[in-house]
């Protein structure tokens, strides 16, 4: 894959400055792969709080969660400047020390640079979810000094595979790359780009993986597709195999570590395969951060609507140790196959969510479990974990 990006008939010159950014993004890999949560899941606080600063959204992505949810409960008012602001003064008072802003699409509030200041006058890292589509020139110059972090979705590896996700004229595809490369010539400290993993995004890994390294972002993560829906179940053992011997393979051909970054069993493949391209569901379901929506009320997570209060009366103490995340943090979710596991501080047991629609309850398994491949696997005397 690399060696054909490589090899294209660019001049010398170039493929020097390609070769060194490849090694730069080596380093980077290496040095910089910790989300916030990971490193504060036992803490007394949340690694990091996203705040969903609006339901409105300009593209219509098929897979989003977020969309889906927003449908199910109805779009809301929004928190005004000044709320918001509030919001991030009590949360930097509670300790905090990340805020995520994300949306729907942040970048259609026009107050949200303000906003974005006021966190880092406040001491905050500030990262940033964004679909990138509404950047110009202007925009990424504030946001590239302003934004510690900022992940930009990646839906297909061209202008016809990303208007089939998101429904759009594949225009939305243009000005998402413009505005990346933008990002990274205004210095914008750290680009990351996140594909969720469709079948036509696993189909299509190679090509998605040139387009990463030739736009020269520092980093690049996978996502399980976050299931909405009981009836279907939008990856298969199979997705996972193909993901999983691609991402292998871009590991061996480039020396580059890219990892589904979401809660997916590690049991769901060869674990042993697995449990090393993949973060765990250390930074979902509520086990190192939490979601406060458009309008102050807080839940574990994008896609799961447990109500956890409004951030507006108890404030971060009361979220984070609402008795949901308790026992969430506890493990106390977790299906008894999953107890003794040897994966299971960071695979937790897969998504809660996945498994509650699956089996109706948040203890169950998740569907793409497999428990007896681990059981398997240490009864055989391999090592597993
Ligand atoms: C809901 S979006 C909101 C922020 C912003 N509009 C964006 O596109 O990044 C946040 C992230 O969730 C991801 N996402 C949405 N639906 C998903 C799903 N079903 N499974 C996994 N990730 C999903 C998106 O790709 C995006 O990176
Ligand atoms: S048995 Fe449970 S904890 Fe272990 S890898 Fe499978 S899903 Fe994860």
């Amino acid at each position: 894959m690399m060696k054909e990006h490589a090899s294209s008939s660019r001049d010398p010159g170039m493929e020097a400055l390609a070769a060194l950014r490849l090694g730069l993004l080596r380093v980077h890999d290496r040095l910089l792969r910790t989300l916030p949560g990971q490193r504060a899941a036992h803490r007394r606080l949340p690694g990091e709080v996203m705040l969903e600063v609006t339901d409105r959204c300009n593209l219509a992505c098929r897979f989003c969660f977020n969309q889906q949810y927003v449908q199910r409960r109805g779009v809301q008012q929004e928190l005004d400047t000044d709320a918001i602001r509030g919001v991030l003064q009590g949360l930097a008072a509670s300790g905090l020390r990340v805020v995520r802003f994300t949306g729907g699409e942040p970048l259609l509030r026009g107050d949200i640079v303000t906003l974005m200041r006021h966190a880092r006058e406040l001491g905050f890292a500030v990262w940033l979810n964004t679909n990138g589509t509404l950047l110009d020139d202007r925009l990424a110059r504030r946001l590239a000094g302003l934004v510690n972090n900022i992940l930009i979705p990646l839906n297909g590896a061209d202008a016809d595979a990303d208007g089939r996700a998101c429904g759009n004229d594949g225009d939305h595809f243009r000005r998402k790359l413009r505005g990346v490369r933008m990002l990274l010539e205004q210095g914008a400290p750290r680009v990351r780009l996140g594909t969720v993993a469709t079948g036509p995004n696993i189909a299509a890994l190679g090509r998605l993986h040139q387009l990463v390294v030739s736009l020269g972002v520092h980093d690049w993560e996978l996502f399980r597709v976050v299931p909405q829906d009981p009836d279907h179940q939008p990856t298969s053992h199979q997705d996972v195999a193909q993901l999983g011997r691609a991402l292998w393979a871009i590991r061996r051909e480039t020396g580059l570590r890219y990892f589904i970054a979401n809660a997916i069993p590690f049991c769901a493949w060869d674990p042993e395969r697995l449990a090393p391209l993949a973060l765990g569901a250390v930074a979902d379901d509520g086990h190192s951060r939490f979601v406060i929506d458009s309008a102050g009320r807080a839940r574990p997570m994008y896609y799961i609507d447990t109500d956890l209060g409004s951030i507006l009366d108890g404030g971060l103490p009361a979220v984070w140790h609402h008795p949901f995340m308790r026992r969430m943090r506890a493990l106390g979710q977790v299906p008894q196959a999953c107890r003794g596991c040897p994966y299971l501080r960071r695979c937790k047991g897969g998504s809660r969510l996945a498994a509650r629609l699956a089996t109706g309850s948040p203890r169950g398994l998740d569907p793409l479990a497999r428990p007896e491949v681990v059981r398997a696997i240490a009864s055989s005397g391999r090592r597993a974990g």
